[in-house]
């Protein structure tokens, strides 16, 4: 298997540090992304990898890593846009002012390919989106109102991160496909990790049951369509601009098949964020 260049973003713990795992056993050069310093740096010296660090809820940060990864690396294969979670009991704002549980889970992530595209058009990338089944559960997507400010749940937030993920998902292989970029979302299943455990949400009891294990998948099965993903070579191997559930195409909510939405939420984004437009 040709040896890729791959970054991993909520790599520290969960089902980013097991895919970290395996990609780098299979003997990619895996770059791990992570919040926590403790946590980042006992993986990467586990694993003898490269490793940065970053908040999502801090746009300086997600910049700051942008331009420490195209410094270093001239080529990107896989960009994994994986960390996440839901948070907030209440509505919590981020510093850069937007709904938390959006920002980290959808805003960041689309701002850090932003500014990467330069160098994911010249390796002729992928970008891999770490989605929900949430996106079909719980999402009530109102693009005249991104920010939850009406009718705030946890749950609903995150669904509707989760949808905007897979709309990005869609768009970036419309506008960028032409350059060579393809892109993929997928849902990990439900899996015991420290997800949504502090977030005071409906879901936190479950993950932080002492017998979760015995419900919910290890973060090792967790990890295996990103694993996929990233190890596949996208349109041979598997088809992409899709949503994936267990490596194959599953259906997503119906709102992510609307191309004028997922058009209008990429503009909306780019506005919000102030980022040069890319793409047609
Ligand atoms: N577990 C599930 O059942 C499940 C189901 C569907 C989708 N997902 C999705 O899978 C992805 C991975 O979650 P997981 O289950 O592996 O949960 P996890 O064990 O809690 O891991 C979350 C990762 O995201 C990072 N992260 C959280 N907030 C961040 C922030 N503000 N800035 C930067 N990084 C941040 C964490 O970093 P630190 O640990 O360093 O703070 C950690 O590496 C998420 O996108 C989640 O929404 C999970």
């Amino acid at each position: 298997m040709a040896q890729k260049v791959i970054v991993i973003t909520g790599a520290s713990d969960g089902i980013g540090r097991a895919a970290a795992r395996k990609l780098a056993a299979d003997g990619h050069r895996v770059v791990i992304v992570g919040r926590s310093p403790q946590k980042t740096q006992a993986l990467a010296d586990e694993l003898g990898v490269e490793h940065h660090l970053v908040d999502f809820a801090d746009f300086g940060s997600v910049r700051a890593l942008a331009a420490e990864l195209a410094a270093r690396h001239p080529r990107i294969d896989v960009l994994a846009n994986n960390a996440g979670g839901v948070f907030g009991k209440e509505r919590e704002l981020t510093r850069d002012g937007h709904e938390m549980t959006f920002q980290v889970n959808y805003l960041a992530p689309f701002l850090l390919t932003q500014l990467l595209m330069p160098t994911l058009i010249d390796s002729r990338a992928t970008v891999i989106n770490t989605s929900s089944l949430a996106n079909r559960l719980f999402a009530r997507f109102d693009l005249d109102d991104l920010e939850s400010e009406y009718g705030y749940r946890p749950v609903r937030a995150y669904g509707n991160a989760k949808l905007a993920q897979i709309l990005f998902t869609k768009e970036l292989e419309r506008r960028h496909g032409d350059d060579g970029v393809t892109s993929t979302a997928f849902h990990p299943g439900a899996i015991a990790t420290n997800f949504s455990a502090d977030s005071g949400s409906g879901m936190a009891g479950l993950y932080r049951w002492r017998l979760r294990d015995l419900v919910l998948a290890s973060p090792e099965k967790g990890a295996r369509s990103l694993v996929f993903l990233a190890e596949g070579t996208p349109g041979r191997d598997y088809p992409t601009g899709r949503y994936y559930t267990n490596s194959k195409p599953a259906r997503a909510s119906r709102r992510a098949d609307d191309v004028e939405l997922a058009r209008a939420l990429w503009d909306r984004s780019v506005a919000m964020l102030e980022v040069a437009p890319s793409g047609r």
